[in-house]
């Protein structure tokens, strides 16, 4: 028997400090056999040095991108306007990212070229605040289009209204393949963004949509002078497929494959370091920022995504912001505030293995 414990009176004139000890104590009892994982459930992305550093307290480091110094290394992937959902939607999307400080592409804004009927879906700068970007976005068969009608004064009054900073240009010949009202695209979007470029001073970005860009794209893309590349790589959101399950059954049946097409973030990552490294050793390296976009599930794929990248690079998500914002500002803030302090814990304890 201790000789001291006779010393402890049988109930302490002091509050238990933890209090839940034996409730929790019971649960470790209870659960430990619901959570039993196999040695292929572990990462194999990350070292885990839980010897290194305290529990994140502090916001995350600022950092500079497009112009801008943002709070956190996210994006919200461009998505929707022009129905009454899209306009809660992008408002909701608009309030986290004015709260939490990162930027936003808004969805195409091709129903606002030549009509305001929809401007107050896309109307979000006065909830983003100016600490942010944002940028329109349009596709690349409607760029073509004015750029054949010498129409950039369209473009450029877009932006102005929208209080943007630029414009996404995204290039999607899969989607419009596939899409039942889908638009042609009558010559190489390398050939429209050359010349969009070579015609506009505006800040452009060039995205896909969900089946990312191969190295041949990729290595034109880091030679023009763009503000960003943004990957909407596959493995995610897929609009082969969405646009197949809005066809008839005879083309949904010819056109699957075509689903199974495209480049993964991490691959496309891969590819983007060696040739940024090609294109600096020979000084035509013109694109120096990434959004690593698509089939980014959480903070940890960002973590991963974004240290692993030689350039500068931000996240993107589309898919896993809509999902909250739909249900309201509340879920969405509350996800952003966990997926933000998650980042912070993996900046702490984890690092890329090599
Ligand atoms: C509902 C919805 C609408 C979208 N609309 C657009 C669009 O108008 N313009 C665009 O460039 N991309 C659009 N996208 C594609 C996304 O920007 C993104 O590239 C794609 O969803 C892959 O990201 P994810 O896997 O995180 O969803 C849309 C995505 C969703 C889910």
């Amino acid at each position: 028997m201790n000789p001291n414990s006779s010393a402890l009176p049988p109930h302490s004139a002091h509050p238990d400090p933890d209090a839940n000890a034996p409730a929790r104590k019971q649960d470790h009892i209870e659960l430990a056999f619901r959570s039993q994982v196999g040695q292929a459930h572990l990462d194999a992305r990350f070292d885990y040095e839980p010897l290194l550093a305290a529990h994140p307290t502090d916001p995350l480091p600022p950092l500079e991108f497009l112009g801008y110094s943002l709070a956190a290394p996210l994006w919200i992937s461009s998505m929707t306007g022009g129905t009454q959902m899209a306009g809660t939607i992008n408002h909701n999307l608009a309030r986290a990212c004015g709260e939490f400080g990162f930027g936003m592409g808004l969805g195409s804004c091709r129903s606002l070229l030549y009509a305001n009927t929809y401007f107050d879906d896309f109307n979000v700068r006065p909830l983003l605040g100016k600490k942010v970007p944002l940028y329109a976005n349009l596709g690349v068969a409607q760029v073509d289009k004015l750029l054949v009608n010498n129409e950039l004064s369209v473009l450029t009054d877009l932006v102005g209204r929208l209080q943007a900073d630029g414009l996404i240009v995204h290039v999607n010949p899969t989607q419009e393949w596939l899409q039942p009202e889908g638009d042609q695209l009558l010559r190489p979007p390398l050939a429209v963004l050359d010349e969009l470029l070579a015609r506009t001073s505006l800040s452009i970005i060039v995205k896909e949509v969900g089946q990312g860009f191969g190295p041949a794209s990729m290595r034109a893309l880091l030679q023009m002078p763009l503000a960003a590349v943004d990957f909407a790589a596959g493995g995610g959101t897929n609009f082969a497929l969405l646009e197949l399950l809005r066809s008839d059954p005879s083309r949904r049946d010819a056109y699957e494959p075509l689903s199974r097409v495209g480049h993964t973030a991490e691959e496309m990552m891969r590819q983007a370091n060696q040739i940024a490294a090609e294109l600096r050793a020979s000084g035509t390296l013109r694109c120096q920022q990434l959004i690593i976009s698509g089939g980014v599930k959480d903070f940890l794929d960002g973590y991963y995504l974004t240290a692993s990248s030689t350039l500068p690079a931000i996240y993107g998500q589309a898919s896993a912001f809509l999902r909250h914002a739909r249900e309201g500002y509340e879920p969405l803030r509350q996800y952003v505030g966990l997926q933000l302090q998650g980042l912070a814990y993996a900046r702490a304890y984890l690092r890329l293995r090599a």
